[in-house]
């Protein structure tokens, strides 16, 4: 694909790219943590965007997208909200401008094969290619969690997902082989050895397309800031979740809402899950690990309503065999993938088995994907051979 992006643009500008790999991610449990303050689990994996890119000595930016096969243009001296993928292009730049980093214009093309909308975060991975290339290019010496920054608060502005920082930092922080805790409030973060030897992490893909700019996701994350308000009247210094446990909680459980009662109980108790399972993934605990995946699943289901009918029959098939140590919604949800940890040497069974289920339930093969755990984004300089 690197290779074949590089040979579109030469065909396209006629001159020599830049080359950046942008992969996307898997969160191996901590989900709707990140805007909490809490704690998450992910890792880069071998889905990506790759960009080819150069500078183009205008003030004008070409891209053209390999899998719509369309050119757009805009003007650095226009950068503002716009419908399509080119919206993430242009919060980013609308980004460096904020900062007062120089933006000339460029020249890319954009091509990868990670599904849109099914909770692999293929904008984190436009944004933070984007970022990478154009602090190459420009030589602005950002560091990786500047450029996560960036690439989190273009997606706030722009498209309008008030996300936390997860996918940008994974993006642009992974290791091959390595998943990552991050602590979602001190940007402090470690590298572990994904420690389950002989399995598998299989993304099985709902094909429900999922859209968290649809609203439902920001409405989440204002439910967990009305808890904390009610929480901090008793508990002034309790600034996020992060701070709250369930008897703060349950205090003022008269006071909210049931729903956002429900909310608050499953990131809480999430929250404790990550570090649980940090300790678990250190001891390769493979089986308490899974459980707790399912556990995550069950909150994210009934309490944090971010599952479907679709979601919810895939883990369940899941929970059926034994060569599956645990599944779970992955993401932001409303559809899209679950995660699962296979046995290596069931993998191929267990997908015959859950495309030819899935069918028989809703009429579609589910898509599945058997990642392996990769670099965060590499910029390639220029005149390397492919
Ligand atoms: C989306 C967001 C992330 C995170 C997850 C849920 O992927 O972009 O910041 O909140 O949902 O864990």
């Amino acid at each position: 694909m690197i290779q074949k992006t590089r040979e579109q643009f030469i065909h396209l500008f006629e001159k020599e790219p830049l080359m950046v790999v942008s992969p996307g991610r898997i969160n191996l449990i901590g989900e709707h943590t990140d805007y909490n303050d809490g704690f998450v689990l992910p890792a880069a994996i071998d889905k990506k965007i790759v960009y080819a890119i150069a500078l183009n000595n205008t003030q004008q930016c070409n891209a053209h997208a390999v899998f719509t096969n369309e050119t757009v243009s805009f003007s650095l001296a226009d950068v503002k909200p716009t419908p399509g993928w080119i919206n993430y292009l242009m919060g980013v730049v609308n980004q460096l401008q904020e900062r007062g980093l120089p933006v000339q214009g460029f020249d890319c093309v954009i091509s990868g094969d990670i599904p849109v909308g099914a909770g692999m975060s293929s904008s984190a991975a436009i944004e933070g290619g984007l970022v990478a290339a154009l602090d190459h290019l420009f030589g602005y010496g950002l560091d990786r969690m500047q450029m996560a920054l960036i690439g989190q608060k273009a997606e706030h502005t722009f498209p309008g997902v008030k996300c936390g920082i997860m996918d940008q930092f994974a993006n642009l922080h992974g290791k091959k082989d390595q998943v990552m805790r991050l602590d979602c409030r001190s940007l402090e973060f470690e590298y572990f050895p994904f420690n389950f030897p002989g399995y598998k992490v299989v993304l099985c893909n709902s094909m429900v397309h999922h859209s968290l700019a649809s609203s439902e996701y920001n409405v989440r994350r204002l439910q967990c800031e009305e808890g904390v308000k009610a929480i901090q009247a008793n508990h002034p210094a309790v600034k996020s979740l992060r701070d709250a446990d369930m008897k703060m909680l349950n205090e003022v459980r008269d006071q909210i809402s049931a729903k956002v009662y429900d909310r608050c109980n499953y990131v809480i108790a999430e929250i404790q899950r990550v570090q649980d399972a940090t300790t678990l993934l250190k001891q390769g605990n493979l089986q308490q690990f899974g459980e707790l995946m399912y556990a995550t699943h069950e909150g994210l289901s009934k309490l944090y309503e971010v599952s479907c009918p679709e979601l919810d029959f895939l883990v369940s098939l899941a929970r059926q065999r034994e060569e599956v140590a645990g599944a779970r919604v992955m993401g932001g949800g409303f559809g899209g993938c679950t995660i699962n940890l296979v046995k290596a040497e069931k993998v191929t069974e267990y997908v015959a088995f859950i495309k030819s289920r899935y069918q028989d339930q809703y009429g579609k093969e589910p898509e599945v994907y058997v990642t392996t755990i990769e670099e965060g984004v590499t910029v390639q300089p220029l005149a390397v051979s492919y």
